[in-house]
């Protein structure tokens, strides 16, 4: 990786960490943010949105998904995700927002989260392997 885009990832990192200071999230305790950088050069951030009803919980990364398509239509295409908690844990993104990445994500793109092992940058193809797809006749 180019020191460039390593930078890039960095600052992504940052925004995914200042979006997690925004989590509504009186239940778990667990703050977490994500970043998106979009192909059309947009970044767009979320955060988790917590409910009394706890299934009702929206994690950070489909929070972000759900604001990019609001702002920049169905076309988008992510070329790389943040993802940061401020519990200073492992949160990789969980099942279901990898299944909801997966249809708008560029399958390369990078994907930076905490790990026990310190952050970790994956490809989305090495994250999410084997996802549902339909394809109806
Ligand atoms: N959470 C996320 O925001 N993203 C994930 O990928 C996993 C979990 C949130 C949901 C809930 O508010 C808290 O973390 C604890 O599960």
């Amino acid at each position: 990786m180019t020191k460039q885009t390593q930078a890039a990832l960095d600052d992504l990192l940052k925004l995914a960490e200042r979006a997690a200071q925004n989590s509504y999230s009186p239940y778990s305790k667990f703050r977490v943010g994500a970043a998106l950088r979009l192909t059309n050069g947009e970044i767009v951030t979320g955060t988790n949105v917590e409910n009394v009803s706890f299934g009702l919980t929206i994690c950070a990364e489909r929070a972000a998904l759900v604001r990019a398509v609001s702002q920049f239509g169905p076309e988008i295409r992510i070329e790389a995700v943040a993802i940061a908690n401020l519990n200073g844990m492992p949160s990789p993104p969980c099942g279901a927002c990898r299944q909801v990445l997966a249809e708008f994500i560029q399958p390369d793109a990078p994907v930076v989260f905490p790990s026990a092992e310190g952050t970790r940058t994956m490809p989305f193809s090495d994250v999410f392997p084997l996802g549902f797809e339909m394809k109806l006749k």
